[in-house]
């Protein structure tokens, strides 16, 4: 087994990196936009095919969703250029691909947990970008699997567990949107789904959907991060969406329903406010 994961400095990268570190020590290469350029197709090809490797993991992605309105080359450079140069690449040597995408695939007018099999609908650029190179990547090399996640946070990086932290010592007000729904997702929980699919004995290609259980309103979401996080001062009040305009519009229900991988690969995926807890520790002891 040799595994390439790409985008190795982002939340969910960084979590692969230990996970496979500790498990399966000195079997990957890690790299990121300065090692090697995914929409690069021809050094994508050469370091593919000249590391002959047997996994791809790719981490890599544009996820500005905001930024991504006004920057739609790079955003489709990145989300879709990018993963077809490894499927071209893989399938080249018969590696399989494990690639990340996003709940903002759905347009969030559902009643009822995401099934892999419903509708999609992106209503932005990021979430269409996402989509197309979901397509691209079950034309090119059908053997893939693409998990979908979703509120992604670790305590890499920029996120909105951060954010509200930072926000929460700052401000003494803070609002919030109350109306869109989804899953906070702990990058490490994703981390392991991920090791757990690429060395059990089975590759069944396709899409899957990876949340941590439970649902929260974004304003749920930070209430649990100041509570977890000793804050005190701040008081938080819900919003609705309308009253936060962004550039990307979002999904109002972005719950995915996470029976498939569950019951194909024998995944965990611990409650939320149960990871959130874990990584507001490691991020109160890194202040430390
Ligand atoms: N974050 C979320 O809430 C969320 C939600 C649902 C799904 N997802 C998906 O989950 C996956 C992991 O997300 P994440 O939050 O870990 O992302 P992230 O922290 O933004 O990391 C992505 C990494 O990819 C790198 N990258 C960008 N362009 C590249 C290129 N041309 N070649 C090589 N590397 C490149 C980025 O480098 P730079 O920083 O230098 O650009 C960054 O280090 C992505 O597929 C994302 O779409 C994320």
């Amino acid at each position: 087994m040799k595994i390439l994961v790409t985008g190795c400095n982002g939340q969910l990268g960084k979590e692969m990196y230990a996970i496979l570190e500790k498990e399966l020590p000195g079997k990957t290469i890690y790299t990121d936009i300065e090692q090697l350029d995914l929409t690069d197709a021809e050094a994508v090809k050469t370091f593919v095919i000249g590391n002959e490797f047997s996994h791809i993991v790719n981490c890599a992605a544009y996820t500005a969703v905001d930024r991504a309105e006004e920057d739609k080359a790079l955003c489709s450079r990145i989300n879709v250029d990018a993963v077809c140069n490894i499927a071209n690449a893989a399938s080249a040597i018969g590696a399989k691909v494990l690639h990340v995408s996003t709940d903002y695939v759905f347009d969030g007018k559902a009643f009822r947990p995401y099934l892999e099999s419903d509708k999609v609908n992106p209503i932005s650029q990021y979430g269409t970008t996402k989509r197309q190179g979901e397509t691209a990547l079950i034309a090119l090399a059908p053997d893939s699997i693409i998990v979908r996640t979703a509120w992604l946070y670790s305590p890499y990086g920029n996120n909105f567990v951060k954010t509200m932290l930072r926000l929460g010592k700052e401000r003494d007000e803070l609002k919030v949107v109350d109306d869109q729904i989804g899953s906070p997702t702990y990058a490490a929980d994703l981390a392991s789904a991920i090791y757990k699919i690429l060395v059990s004995h089975q590759w069944v290609p396709g899409i899957y959907h990876f949340t941590n259980s439970g649902v929260a309103s974004w304003y749920d979401f930070t209430n649990a991060i100041h509570r977890l996080g000793g804050i005190k001062g701040c008081t938080v009040r819900p919003i609705p969406t309308e009253d936060y305009p962004t550039a990307a519009a979002r999904p109002f229900y972005s719950v995915l329903n996470t029976s498939k991988i569950k019951a194909t690969f024998n995944v965990e995926t611990p409650y939320w406010m149960d990871s959130l807890e874990k990584c507001i520790n490691i991020l109160k002891n890194s202040e430390n």
